[in-house]
């Protein structure tokens, strides 16, 4: 687990309770830590994926949004262990934007999952419920035609970006137009540089 959010360049950026709490550095973390000002969340985005099929795009959303300066959480430990779960919800309470990053296979542990047993299926309920702004990149991704419950239905309905590799810079500013600016419900304060 990762559990913090690095920036390289000074912090001029509006953040929200930044608490000192959520701070963390991971021993075992190989990616995600860019520099010497660690700050956690609350985060801008929420960056969910199925490790298997999209660990690299996401993390490459989540460094090119990061040099755009939003603070962007991404997990990059495997998910289950017990007491991570709730801090990955936690995150997504704290990230006004929820991008779910679909590639071909990455809903499949969801179908039939009507206990949310699956973890990312788990984490699309909680943006959900939380009416969290969510949007889906589409990785060249096709839908199965399958039995998903009513928040997989729902996020289908939502305007996505389709990912195009020949044109990134493109994509993440259509990507980064759809974001929601305000954080929902927090107070607005300036993180230290
Ligand atoms: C969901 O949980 C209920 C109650 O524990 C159980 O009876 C049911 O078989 C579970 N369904 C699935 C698909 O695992
Ligand atoms: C995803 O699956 C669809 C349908 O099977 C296929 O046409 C498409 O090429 C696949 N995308 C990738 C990136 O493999
Ligand atoms: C990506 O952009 C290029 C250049 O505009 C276009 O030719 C291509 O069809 C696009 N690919 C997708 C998957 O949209
Ligand atoms: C993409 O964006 C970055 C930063 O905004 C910029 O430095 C780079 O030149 C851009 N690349 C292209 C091909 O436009
Ligand atoms: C934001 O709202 C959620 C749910 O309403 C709540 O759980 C959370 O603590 C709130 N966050 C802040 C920073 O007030």
């Amino acid at each position: 687990m990762k559990w913090a959010l690095a920036l390289s360049v000074p912090l001029i950026f509006l953040a929200i309770n930044a608490t000192s709490s959520t701070l963390g550095d991971s021993a075992t973390g190989t990616v995600g830590h860019f520099g010497e000002n660690i700050h956690a969340g609350p985060w801008k985005v929420f960056v969910s994926y199925r490790r298997a099929v999209s660990r690299h795009l996401a993390m490459l959303i989540r460094v090119l949004l990061q040099r755009e300066i939003v603070p962007t959480f991404i997990d990059v430990e495997d998910l289950g262990a017990g007491h991570w779960d709730e801090q990955l919800l936690e995150a997504i309470q704290e990230s006004p934007n929820f991008v779910i990053v679909l590639s071909n296979g990455t809903l499949d542990r969801a179908i039939g999952d009507s206990n949310y047993t699956d973890f990312l299926h788990k984490e699309i309920k909680a943006a959900v419920d939380s009416s969290r702004n969510i949007i889906p990149i589409f990785d060249e991704y096709t839908h199965p035609d399958a039995d998903f419950s009513p928040e997989i239905q729902e996020i289908m309905t939502y305007q996505g970006v389709e990912w195009n590799h020949s044109m990134v810079n493109a994509t993440v500013d259509r990507l980064i137009s759809y974001l929601r600016d305000t954080p929902i419900n927090s107070t607005v304060t300036k993180l230290d540089p």
